[in-house]
């Protein structure tokens, strides 16, 4: 049985400032996946904090805000078959270093700091992240 499932991405300000939004969307419609909601939203400290929050009280958790806050973000919600799992995939490795080329980040991050791109990490965080970002959506 398909499993249909929607995730909550991100294209962080160093993706944006390097104009590959478009190529980050193509390489998610390359897939198969769909987009199910877009914005570009100038980050508030407090939903970076919120989204960011398993992160609190580890050393690059104040790095990781005034970075994600620094500029805009293209946030997203990508819908199809396991887009959990599969965008994490297309996205790469949370490390450059590690991520293979072919991978969003394996082609175009070069630090652990500024990565490119966020996706949600399970279905239970898709829904949280989704609700954060996208309050909008709630019916
Ligand atoms: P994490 O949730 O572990 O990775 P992912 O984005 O792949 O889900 O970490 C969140 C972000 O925090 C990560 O994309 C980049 C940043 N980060 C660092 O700056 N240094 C680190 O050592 C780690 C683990 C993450
Ligand atoms: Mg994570």
């Amino acid at each position: 049985m398909a499993d249909i499932q929607k995730t909550l991405v991100l294209v962080k300000p160093d993706g944006v400032k390097k104009h590959i939004c478009g190529e980050v969307i193509s390489r998610f419609e390359r897939k198969g996946l769909s987009i199910h909601a877009i914005k570009m939203i100038n980050v508030p400290v407090e939903l970076a904090e919120e989204h960011y929050a398993e992160h609190k009280g580890k050393g690059f958790f104040k790095a990781l805000i005034d970075f994600i806050t620094s500029g805009p973000v293209l946030a997203m919600v990508i819908e199809g078959e396991n887009a959990v799992a599969a965008v994490r995939q297309i996205n790469g490795a949370t490390n450059p270093l590690e991520a293979v080329p072919g991978s969003i980040r394996g082609d175009f991050a070069t630090s652990i700091d500024e990565n490119v791109v966020h996706a949600s990490d399970a279905p239970e965080t898709a829904a949280r992240e989704i609700a954060l970002w996208f309050p909008e959506l709630k019916k």
